[in-house]
């Protein structure tokens, strides 16, 4: 996305301010035209989260089937001033916020001078940042809405400056992108943190595939209705005339990717319109909602190693479901490697 629409600065409290950097609407009409010309059909996963979409996904998070959440809360409850000792002094960036309901372990153990959210979401990373404001009153909060995988820097504020950034990662979401886009995810944050940064990264790892595929389609329909709500986003945003009702919502194991795919599935032969265009679906043609990739502890390293990051230590939950990485920048002299994937 090149363009940024302007940078709003919205003091919230003496310490929560704002920045907007949405992606624009013609921006988001561009990325829709591509993805529904691709084969197979698939969308951009940060378009699911919208207000309504991130408060689904906090419901999944709460779903018996869906252990990560609470697994990755845990550990970072249990080791947060282990985690904080290894991490040093610093401003802490939290990308992919969310509600940011994980990282007060953190913060108490770190005391950081700043904390840094960055969210697709406005109105639920505003809460979040108001939440976090009210729980840690002597930490200046600033959030930052955008697409945080095209960010090529953190805006010049002042609470940023000069100071050592400290990456926090959880929630597994580099799954949500392709091994190669989470390599360059990855050195992106590198740029972003600095030569003397660390990047605190949770990742979830393969398991049963029963229990996969069941955390991806919990029994309450919540992973259902987070799918549907992409088709009524794009409906009211951009001109759309999808019928959330004809797509049945899939969610698959592919082994040979280690990632559940879930998709939306046309019942029925039919023709969309979105974004000034007309889109044909075929009877069981399946629009990708979003890839969940999986990484063992090994498979991890060498994607971090790949985008020019070293492993320090780890935190792994006891059925080994769940870690937390520790990643510094690779020593000077050992280049970033290669991946093939
Ligand atoms: C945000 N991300 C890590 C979630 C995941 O597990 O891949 C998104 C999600 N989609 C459906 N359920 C969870």
């Amino acid at each position: 996305m090149s363009s940024q629409p302007g940078l709003k600065s919205r003091p919230l409290s003496p310490a929560v301010a704002m920045l907007d950097l949405h992606p624009a609407p013609a921006d988001m009409a561009r990325l829709v035209i591509e993805g529904l010309s691709r084969t197979p059909k698939q969308l951009p996963a940060w378009f699911l989260y919208d207000h309504e979409g991130s408060r689904l996904f906090d419901a999944i998070c709460e779903q018996p089937e869906y252990g990560l959440t609470r697994t990755e809360t845990a550990l970072l409850n249990r080791h947060a001033p282990a985690m904080a000792a290894a991490l040093g002094k610093g401003v802490l960036v939290e990308f992919g916020a969310g509600s940011a309901r994980k990282v007060s372990p953190l913060l108490e153990a770190l005391a950081p001078p700043a904390y840094v959210a960055l969210d697709i979401s406005a109105e639920h990373l505003r809460q979040a940042c108001r939440n976090l404001q009210q729980r840690h009153p002597t930490i200046p909060v600033l959030g930052i809405c955008c697409d945080y995988s095209l960010l090529q820097e953190l805006p010049q504020q002042p609470l940023l400056a000069g100071r050592r950034r400290l990456g926090f990662y959880p929630g597994s979401s580099l799954g949500n992108f392709d091994p190669a886009e989470a390599v360059t995810l990855l050195g992106q944050f590198a740029r972003l943190l600095g030569g003397d940064g660390r990047l605190l990264i949770g990742i979830d790892q393969p398991r049963s595939v029963a229990a996969l595929e069941a955390a991806y389609n919990d029994r309450a329909g919540h992973s259902a209705a987070f799918a549907r709500n992409l088709l009524v986003r794009l409906n009211r945003e951009l001109a759309g005339d999808f019928d959330p009702a004809s797509f049945r919502y899939e969610a698959h194991w592919q082994g040979q990717h280690s990632r559940i795919a879930m998709a939306l599935v046309s019942e029925h032969e039919q023709q969309v319109s979105l974004a000034g265009a007309r889109w044909r679906f075929g009877a069981g043609e399946a629009l990708i909602t979003e890839y969940s990739h999986k990484y063992s502890p090994e498979a991890f390293r060498a994607l971090a190693a790949a985008a020019g990051w070293q492993a320090l230590e780890r935190w792994s939950a006891d059925d080994d479901s769940v870690s937390l990485h520790l990643l510094q920048p690779a020593t000077v002299g050992s280049a970033p490697g290669r991946l093939s994937i």
